[in-house]
């Protein structure tokens, strides 16, 4: 996600917001900017690269001023570009308020605005959903400076954090924030403004959280917090202990539980302006330029790796379960080598998280050889494969550091859900019951915060203590949830190095089960409103009878579990089609306390890259 600093004070401004530029770069980024002003002029200088191309870049020249403002941008709207880094202005001619914005987050209504806005007469120079803010308050502008972005952002519909500064304030910097972070740091005659602490905390370990719907109004004599309805606020500023590094996981030990915590939030944003509740239907303006080619697909083949590829394997239920269109999954590495068969009205679908991962890489460009239509499915924004692509969807998801994917998981899940009902109801699903979807999908997000909640966080992290010394784990599901079954196996081998296979139940009399004894649990997905339940508890007593732990996660109502699960981890119950994006959460944390039970580096697991980008 994106990273903002503002500062007010005596100190070198471009020198302190360089250095708070620095101090976000943890959260990921593809390019940078700074502005700051002296009233005289409004400087802004932005790269497409790093930090230290920004610093070179404005190492000379007449950086002078009392404010200033910086953004690291990880782009979710527009390519990676100098023209859509932040910040962005209004019209280079409108003397009359030579202003500069920054934000983090996403405006939902953007095109709306600005059609508004370009119809009278602002002329936009990036293809960003930000620069609709910089002319809305330009529009807006009328001497007073926190007036006119308050009026601006009353007409926004998202998530932002912005920050704003103006030639004709040369004093002021105007923050706010909704649902996208933002925190005021007070020093002595110095503020700060950014989107975590560690941009200023080697300035000050005086903070004040905003919080949504909040402004903030900072000059060299202080700062004010009011409503976005004009309501002062009064808030002490609490002093915090942390290090930058912990400040940078935000708190946590590990990015892993960050990024698993995080979940709620970036499936809101994945969906963000992406669900029509009126029509029952979703909007996926990536794929627009080919939807037609997409609905009349005769197979779609999804190709991927790892984490992805478990994904794809979710994705291969919900697009022939509702949208009835053929589909299959192939790993990515054996997809480019076999010489597949692709007829014509053949789709291929390629999800990547990194957007570089190499062996998707070459079997996008093997089934682009052959004439398939390839659309993807990426979290990073400018990718190689997102590039590749004829078209695609971006997750929103935010940067994923750490190696094991959990958000991206989920967040590639919600998209081929999304994409599932744009096909099916461009087939036979009703409006019915595409809305009966779209509305349980909009909700999940708080379902997961269910799961999230410390009573149940203990649970699994008592069991991952009784079971972290295993060798082997049995991890079993049905159907939609067989693939949450081997995501979870991979997430539990590739951070606690513990052997975990993942089969489908009915598999076991298939072999696996001359594995059971005492010495292995089974992690198994028992949902009793899953018409499979009774085969489902059929395989547990299989696995009871033979003296093996089980570890079963089961919908929160579910009675008769407890006679037949050593353990049970509790999920909310979800129509059944959204199921995995709740099974797998408990499995995220059970790998995760396993793997901190047993010291091992969580973030960076032994061998693994976050990126495969070789062979
Ligand atoms: C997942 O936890 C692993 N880190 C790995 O399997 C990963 O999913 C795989 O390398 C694919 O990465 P991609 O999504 O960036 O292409």
């Amino acid at each position: 996600m994106c990273g903002i600093i503002g500062y007010v004070g005596n100190k070198n401004v471009r020198d302190v917001v360089i250095e708070g530029l620095h101090r976000l770069e943890y959260r990921g980024y593809d390019s940078a900017g700074l502005a700051m002003t002296d009233g005289t002029t409004l400087e802004i200088k932005k790269v497409v690269g790093k930090i230290n191309d920004l610093e070179r870049a404005t190492a000379h020249g007449a950086w002078k001023g009392a404010i200033g403002i910086g953004h690291t941008r990880w782009a979710t709207h527009g390519g990676v570009t100098e023209l859509n880094a932040h910040p962005h202005t209004g019209c280079p001619w409108n003397k009359n308020i030579q202003l500069a914005v920054a934000h983090n987050g996403i405006i939902e209504n953007y095109r709306t605005l600005k059609t508004m806005l370009e119809k009278k007469g602002h002329m936009f120079s990036s293809e960003t959903d930000t620069e609709v803010i910089a002319h809305l308050i330009e529009e807006y502008a009328n001497g007073d400076f926190v007036e006119a972005v308050r009026t601006a952002l009353n007409d926004l519909v998202g998530a932002y954090a912005i920050v704003a500064i103006s030639a004709s304030h040369p004093e002021e910097i105007v923050a706010a924030r909704f649902q996208s972070p933002l925190v005021l740091g007070v020093g002595k005659e110095e503020y700060y403004i950014a989107s975590d602490p560690s941009a200023f905390i080697a300035h000050t370990k005086e903070i004040i959280h905003i919080e949504d719907g909040e402004m903030v109004h900072l000059t060299p004599k202080g700062y004010k917090i009011i409503s976005l309805k004009n309501i002062p606020i009064i808030r002490k500023a609490t002093h915090i202990d942390w290090d930058a590094k912990k400040i940078e996981k935000g708190g946590y030990d590990h990015y892993m539980k960050k990024e698993i915590d995080e979940q709620p939030s970036a499936l809101r944003d994945t969906m963000r302006g992406r669900i029509d509740l009126e029509n029952g239907v979703s909007h996926l303006n990536g794929l627009a330029s080919h939807l037609e080619q997409l609905q009349h697909a005769k197979r779609i083949i999804i190709t991927a790796c790892g984490t992805s590829w478990h994904a794809g394997l979710v994705g291969e239920y919900l697009i022939e379960e509702l949208a009835r269109i053929p589909a299959e999954v192939e790993y990515a590495s054996e997809f480019r080598y076999r010489s597949p068969i692709i007829e014509k009205g053949t789709v291929v679908l390629v999800i990547s998280q990194s957007g570089e991962t190499a062996d998707t890489l070459a079997a996008l460009r093997e089934a682009k050889r052959q004439g398939a239509t390839v659309l993807g499915i990426c979290n990073v924004v400018g990718s190689t494969i997102a590039r590749e692509t004829a078209a695609g969807v971006y997750l929103h998801a935010g940067p994923e550091i750490g190696v094991a994917s959990t958000k991206a998981f989920t967040a590639q899940i919600t998209i081929l859900t999304l994409i599932s009902i744009l096909l099916a109801r461009s087939r036979a699903m009703s409006v019915e019951k595409g809305k009966v979807i779209l509305e349980a999908l909009k909700n999940i997000p708080e379902r997961i915060q269910e799961i999230l909640q410390p009573e149940k966080e203990q649970k699994i992290r008592e069991i991952a203590k009784k079971h972290a010394s295993r060798d082997h784990f049995l991890f079993l599901g049905r159907g939609i949830n067989f693939p949450v079954a081997l995501e979870g196996a991979l997430k539990l081998k590739e951070i606690s190095y513990i052997h975990a296979e993942g089969y489908p139940a009915a598999e076991m009399k298939h072999g696996p089960i001359a594995l059971i004894d005492k010495r292995m649990p089974s992690v198994i997905i028992a949902l009793d409103h899953d018409p499979l339940y009774p085969k489902i508890l059929s395989n547990m007593e299989e696995i009871l009878a033979r003296g093996g732990d089980i570890i079963a996660v089961a919908n929160d109502n579910d009675k008769t579990i407890e006679k037949k699960a050593n353990h049970v981890l509790r999920v909310p119950q979800v129509p059944i089609e959204l199921s995995p994006l709740v099974t797998t959460i408990p499995l995220q944390l059970l790998a995760y306390y396993v793997a901190v039970e047993r010291g091992c580096d969580v973030d960076q697991p032994r061998n693994l890259a976050k990126s495969v980008t070789v062979e």
